[in-house]
């Protein structure tokens, strides 16, 4: 299905909204007083729920522009996982702030003492240099190759993202949605690999 440029335009503006709405439900929350017993609690869990759904979408585009030939998927991609990040910055302050009144050496001890959060501050800091070179300008700069291997560090930073979720769970001993995300990442790299592989071997027919 190709589309004109004002078609992508028009979408672009739409998800663009769409994905400020969990940001807008959660300060809706706060004004009407609805966070919960533990409000604090309510903002890190639902901030860190919104970066990995943003983070699978990031992942999903290529496999779903492949299966379905919607090349203009593609034009979405870096607006999502600038989105990943917006929502992981958000996650990672409500932390600093909340967890350690922004105190940096308590909050760096945490981050070495418990492994869920040192793998969740991993996931962060490799999002964040994809983020700074995320500009078109920087696409330039660094050339299209080498900036194609730096933001292949997704493929770190989502399984990443799932060990911290099934960390965090396993500690309560609840895992079906952190095993339910694994399996999705799982897949998605999966199919990723398979291409790669065709591709490969088509060329060396
Ligand atoms: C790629 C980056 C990250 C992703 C995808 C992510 C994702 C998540 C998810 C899905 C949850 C569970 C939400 C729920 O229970 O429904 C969570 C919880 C949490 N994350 Fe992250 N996170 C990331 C980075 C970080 C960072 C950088 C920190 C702090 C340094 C952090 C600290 C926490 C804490 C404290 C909780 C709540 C634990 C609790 O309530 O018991 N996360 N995160």
């Amino acid at each position: 299905m190709a589309m004109s440029q004002r078609q992508i335009t028009v979408i672009k503006t739409v998800v663009f909204i769409l994905c400020l709405l969990p940001l807008a439900r959660l300060i809706g929350f706060a004004v009407l007083d609805q966070l919960g017993a533990n409000p604090l609690e309510f903002i890190t869990r639902n901030t860190g729920d919104w970066t990995l759904y943003f983070l699978c979408a990031t992942l999903a585009v290529t496999p779903i522009r492949k299966i379905s030939g919607w090349s203009w998927l593609l034009r979405l991609r870096r607006m999502l996982g600038l989105y990943a990040f917006f929502y992981a910055s958000l996650h990672f302050l409500t932390f600093l702030w909340f967890d350690h009144f922004f105190d940096l050496a308590e909050m760096w001890a945490d981050v070495l003492k418990r492994p869920f959060i040192t793998v969740g501050f991993l996931g962060f800091a490799g999002l964040l240099p994809l983020a700074l070179t995320s500009t078109n300008g920087m696409i330039k700069r660094l050339g299209g190759k080498r900036w194609q291997l730096l933001h292949r560090l997704i493929y770190l930073i989502v399984p990443a993202g799932v060990l911290h979720y099934y960390w965090m769970k396993a500690g309560k001993h609840d895992l079906s949605q952190p095993l339910m995300f694994a399996v999705l990442v799982g897949v998605l790299l999966l199919m990723r690999m398979w291409w790669r592989w065709s591709a490969s071997r088509s060329e060396l027919s």
